[in-house]
């Protein structure tokens, strides 16, 4: 569904991502792991558009996106997460899920646009909030948030970036649900970035680690937790374990 063959990302002088080949198979959930500065948001931001490489080509479901603006990756059918949650504060949880349904779908209708955002709202347990001003969801619920507005434009292909952060145990198990209910349900396809281990290897088909930006594996879960570069990777950075 996804595939990038030899993406290079330069700032400056630092290579944040370099020569990297990935691909991203139709109803799978593909994690990507590396220490920080590794290169996973920036890897992400090639993705959705809001950076070009440098070199590199990006295709989703066959046709070349690399050079396409965020807006129209979005109306191709990928949707994604911000690491630091971005909430319209202002609005209420309903009408922060109706801005992606309008601006997703190209509906200019409000009232059709708030009754889907009302149907995805129940599907991520977040109905009960839904006339809550945005800015005052505590963090579990910012981040429910966020998954949810993303799924307002319908996606085929959902960009995850570390949304178990911050979050305690129960909180990642309802999480880690939730997101296998968005694959069955929904028939999304789902890549994210991760760094609690062992919620990662919980919910992923796969795993891609990168490291300075260079692919170092990418194979099963527990092949690729204990890959020996992968291990070299995080020795001195921490290994989060729970
Ligand atoms: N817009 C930018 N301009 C300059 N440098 C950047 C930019 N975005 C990222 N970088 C640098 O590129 C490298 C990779 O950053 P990136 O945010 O992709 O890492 P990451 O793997 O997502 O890390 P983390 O786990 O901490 O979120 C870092 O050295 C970072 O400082
Ligand atoms: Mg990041």
């Amino acid at each position: 569904m996804l595939k990038g063959t030899n993406i290079t990302k330069i700032f400056g002088g630092l290579i944040a991502i370099s020569k990297l080949d990935f691909e991203v198979e139709k109803s799978s959930i593909v994690g990507l792991i590396g220490p920080n500065g590794s290169g996973k948001t920036t890897l992400f931001n090639l993705i959705s558009g809001f950076l070009r490489p440098e070199e590199g080509k990006i295709s989703f479901n066959g046709d070349e996106i690399t050079h396409l603006k965020p807006y129209q990756i979005a109306r191709f059918g990928i949707a994604r997460t911000f690491q630091i949650v971005r909430p319209l504060k202002e609005l209420t949880v309903l009408d922060n899920v109706a801005t992606g349904v309008l601006y997703g779908r190209g509906t200019a209708d409000i009232k059709e646009a708030r009754s889907d955002s009302l149907d995805l709202l129940r599907f991520t347990g977040l109905e009960s909030k839904k006339d809550t001003h945005a800015g005052l969801l505590k963090l579990a619920d910012r981040k429910r948030l966020e998954v949810t507005r993303a799924l307002g434009i319908r996606p085929q292909l959902l960009l995850l970036d570390e949304v178990f952060a911050g979050l305690n145990q129960k909180e990642i198990d309802e999480a880690i649900q939730l997101i296998f209910r968005i694959r069955r349900e929904m028939g999304i396809t789902i890549f994210m970035i991760e760094h609690v281990m062992k919620a990662i290897m919980k919910a992923c088909d796969r795993i891609i680690a990168v490291h300075f930006g260079i692919k170092v594996a990418d194979g099963p879960p527990d092949e690729v937790a204990n890959a020996p570069k992968v291990i070299e990777a995080y020795l001195g950075t921490g290994y989060v374990t729970d």
